[in-house]
Formats: structure tokens, sequence, C-alpha cells
């Protein structure tokens, strides 16, 4: 069932994560139904949390998990596969742990675990229980920052992807300061003498940059992840980011299914903020004569101009990697991975792109299946003609 926008009053950013794991999860899930016999679902700061849609938790990410996981499950069931299909909920907080524990009983093809109490304290017994063959996806969304630390057990299992959101904004407001030993922890991991340092010296876009490389790097690093794109939340009604969901994987297919979701995200947010500053500029006349020339309109969007931004370098990208291989000819299955790790397109826009350079001459494409086929094979040799 499709999440509800109208769930999401006053905290449209959710939305936006929320978008993003209703259109990853099926699709991750998929994939590990049809390899692995059993997926693991940990949310470490599971709530729930601030939810509008009553006792049913469609708002909440671990309502979304457990939703697309009864579907694949019946699904793959209905194939003959018999998928185990676990959940680890954990939740600090009394009251929203007493909800947790209610929902439980909405799921029952799903073996649910709720835990009251710190992720932290609850890591390594998760991990333990969780056999090395299968596939764990780990979401770690507090409100502030994890002792990141002590979630690098599940981090680090082979079989694993993770969604780890970054607060950007508290990292930006409080790096100046040593009131966050959370913050420090992670940041240091990566450069362990000189963040602060480094931080100071430089502001705006450069220091958002700078933050996102430090944060990612640690996660990276500990965690031998090959892949580890980010999608930046922004804030409703000023253009600048709230946080920064980081994503792990270790596979170019994962990068694929985060890219296609990723997308879903940029738009969920870019009609969302369009539409909480209208509502904003209807209630007050004077910003209404301000803006009413279409800035805040979808197509102005950070997250519509991202999206544009990357298409045009990726193209500059794809053009530059054929140019200079060394052969002449560049496999389509070298090609797609570096580019989607680097920047917001997905593999069927690389790919439609490829096919609209060959007809047009630009790319030589020996061997193209048909004039039906669209995005290259994986196999496919592409060439540069200029
Ligand atoms: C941002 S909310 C989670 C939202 C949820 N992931 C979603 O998208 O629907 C963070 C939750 O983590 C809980 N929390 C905070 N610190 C925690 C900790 N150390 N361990 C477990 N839960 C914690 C809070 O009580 C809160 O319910």
């Amino acid at each position: 069932m499709a999440i509800d926008v109208a769930h999401y009053e006053g905290r449209e950013q959710a939305f936006v994560k929320h978008t993003f794991l209703d259109k990853y999860l099926p699709a991750l899930i998929g994939k590990v139904c049809s390899r692995y016999d059993e997926f693991v679902y940990v949310d470490g700061f599971a709530g729930p949390w601030k939810s509008a849609a009553g006792e049913n938790f469609d708002d909440t990410s671990f309502g979304i998990a457990l939703n697309h996981m009864t579907s694949q499950r019946l699904l793959y069931l209905s194939r003959g596969r018999n998928v185990r299909m676990r959940a680890f909920l954990v939740e600090k907080d009394p009251s929203s742990f007493a909800q947790l524990q209610r929902a439980v009983a909405l799921y029952p093809k799903i073996e649910i675990t709720p835990l009251n109490g710190k992720m932290e304290d609850h890591v390594a017994a998760i991990v333990a229980s969780i056999p090395q063959e299968s596939f764990s996806f780990t979401l770690i969304d507090p409100k502030g920052f994890p002792a990141i630390g002590s979630m690098m057990p599940l981090l680090q299992r082979q079989n694993a992807e993770a969604l780890v959101n970054f607060m950007f904004d508290f990292a930006n407001r409080f790096g100046g300061t040593d009131l966050i030993p959370a913050l420090e922890e992670w940041l240091s991991t990566s450069a362990p003498d000189d963040w602060r340092k480094r931080i100071k010296a430089v502001s705006g876009e450069q220091r958002e940059r700078l933050y996102e490389e430090l944060a990612v790097q640690a996660l990276r690093q500990t965690s031998g992840y090959v892949y580890a794109p980010v999608i930046t939340v922004d804030k409703v009604l000023h253009n600048r980011p709230l946080y920064k969901l980081i994503f792990l994987t270790r596979h170019s297919e994962g990068l694929k299914v985060f890219r296609d979701s990723e997308r879903s995200a940029l738009d969920a947010q870019a009609i969302t903020r369009s539409a909480s500053k209208a509502k904003k500029r209807e209630a007050c006349t004077l910003m209404g004569d301000l803006f009413a020339d279409g800035f805040d309109a979808v197509p102005n969007d950070r997250s519509t101009q991202v999206i544009r931004r990357s298409e045009e370098e990726a193209s500059r990208r794809l053009q530059a990697m054929l140019t200079t291989a060394n052969s002449g000819f560049c496999k389509w299955k070298e090609c797609w991975p570096p580019i989607l790790e680097e920047l917001s397109v997905t593999h069927s826009w690389l790919g439609r792109h490829v096919n609209d350079r060959r007809k047009a001459g630009q790319i030589s494409a020996p061997a193209w299946p048909s004039e039906r086929t669209q995005i290259p094979r994986d196999e496919q040799q592409l060439r540069w003609n200029g």
C-alpha cells in the first residue's frame, strides 16, 4: 500500500525518507528472496515517532518495511519458496515501545522481536542471532547521532545493506563545540586529528561537502562497503540541508536500485517543498508578491536541480570514459557503476541516453540487439565516435 502524504504534515522530511524506503525495500527484498533463505530487517531507532496513521503504522519506517516483507513473503510462498523473514525493532522510549509491541500483531507472517532500551546495548545480540548466510538491512535513524562504533558489527556483515541518517544540520550547528561526543566519535574515525580544523577552514557548500565526506568515509572505511551514495534531505521552507541519508551497499545492483528509489524520493521532495512554500505564501501576501514568479516551483527546487545537473555531468563523464577507453571500446557494465556511484542518475536514464547517442551516430554499439532495445546489455561494447 502506497504511503499517504496527508500523514506527514509538519514532518515532510520523513515523507522523503519513507518514499525512498517504500520504493527501495520491495525491490531489495524481491532480489534477496530469489537468492537467500532469510531476510532480516533491523530498525535500530524504530519509533513510532510522530506517526499520524493511527494504529496501522503505515507512516513509520518499520510499518513500511513489515508491509513489504509480508507481501514479498506471500509472493514467494505462492512460487514455492519459503523465505524466512525476521525483524528486530529497537526503541528506547517506553511509550513508543508500548505502541511498537502492539504493532507486532499486525504482521503475523514476520517473526518480530521488539526490544526496549538503547540500540547500542542490543547490537551484539542481534548480530549474533543472524546467520552469516542471511541477508540483513539495517536502518539507523536516530534523532541525533548514534554511538556509531557500536553499530559497526551490524554494518560489517557481508550480506548486508544499510541506510544511516547523518544529522547534517546538528553537525553544522554544533561541530565547532565539543557538546556532542557521538559526533566527535563519528567524524574523528575519518580524520582523527584534524576534522574540526578542516571544517572550520571552509564554509557554505564546501563545508556541507566536507561533513558529508567525513561521515561517509568513517562508515566506509570501518565497514568496507564499495558504494556509499547519499540523499540530501532539505529543510521544507529553507534551501538548506537538514540531514543526509547515507546508503551502503557492496554491489552495483544495490546501487541501481538505490538510484531508482532516490529518484522517487527527490521527486517527492521537490513536490512537497514546493507545495509547503506555496501554502506559506498564501498565508503571507507580501511573500506571495515576492515569489509569484515561480521561484519555488518544482522545476526550480534543489532536488530537481540535483537531477538536472547530474544528468548533464553524467553525459560528460560517459563521453570522457568512452573517449579514453584503452582499447577504444568500453563495456556497458563497466561504464554505468562509476557514474551512478557519484551522480543522481538512474540506470535506465543512462541506458536510454546511450541509445539516443547511438541513434545520433555519436556512439558505436556493435551487434546492438534490435531497434526495440532501449538499454544496453551488460556485455555490450560501446565506442565514442564523436
Ligand atoms: C527519528 S525517530 C525514528 C523514526 C523512524 N525511523 C521512522 O522513520 O519512522 C528516532 C527514534 O529513536 C528513539 N531513540 C533515540 N535514541 C535511541 C537509542 N539510543 N536506542 C534506541 N532508540 C532510540 C527515539 O525515541 C525515537 O523514537
